[in-house]
């Protein structure tokens, strides 16, 4: 059984390390890739408050096909450059929007989103996938929010 938690009230740096840990500890020798990305995206949602989506978009070929993750059914097809994840996907460079009908293109999954991050988990050059996470509140991430999940992408680039 695994029971990962954080006081409400752990600093943001305090709470990434914590999820480092254990996003390592869950995917140490696990060969398979989605079901690595099922628990890491699981582990975001346990760990990270202030969501209404978490998980991972896969490329293929020249689009964004959904992954595992925690939240509402999503659009299962996003081609490069479109919407949010598609940015972070052609650009490879996470994308930090404070406020999602400001972002044009920006794709709505939930209604209740208002903030986004997105971050490319890069293998040898290429995108392989992104990482998503939605927030009902505005302006809900921040540096230390994108720092936290590049350096989970980084362990995702080794183990999906
Ligand atoms: N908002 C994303 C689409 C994916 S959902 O948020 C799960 C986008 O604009 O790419």
């Amino acid at each position: 059984m695994y029971d990962f938690n954080l006081a409400p009230d752990t600093p943001k740096a305090e709470r990434y390390d914590y999820l480092l840990q254990c996003a390592s500890a869950l995917v140490d020798g696990e060969p398979d890739g989605v079901a690595n990305m099922a628990n890491l995206a699981s582990l975001i949602w346990q760990l990270v408050p202030d969501l209404n989506w978490a998980g991972f978009y896969r490329s293929v070929e020249d689009e964004l096909v959904l992954g595992p993750f925690v939240g509402k059914p999503a659009c299962i097809r996003i081609p490069f450059g479109r919407g949010v994840c598609g940015a972070a996907a052609s650009q490879a460079a996470t994308q930090l929007v404070p406020d999602v009908h400001a972002f044009e293109g920006h794709i709505a999954c939930d209604a209740a989103s208002r903030s986004e991050l997105v971050v490319p988990v890069i293998r040898e050059g290429k995108v392989i996938a992104v990482i998503d996470l939605d927030s009902p509140e505005p302006n809900r991430f921040d540096s230390e929010d994108a720092d936290g999940i590049e350096r989970l992408a980084a362990l995702a680039a080794s183990c999906i």
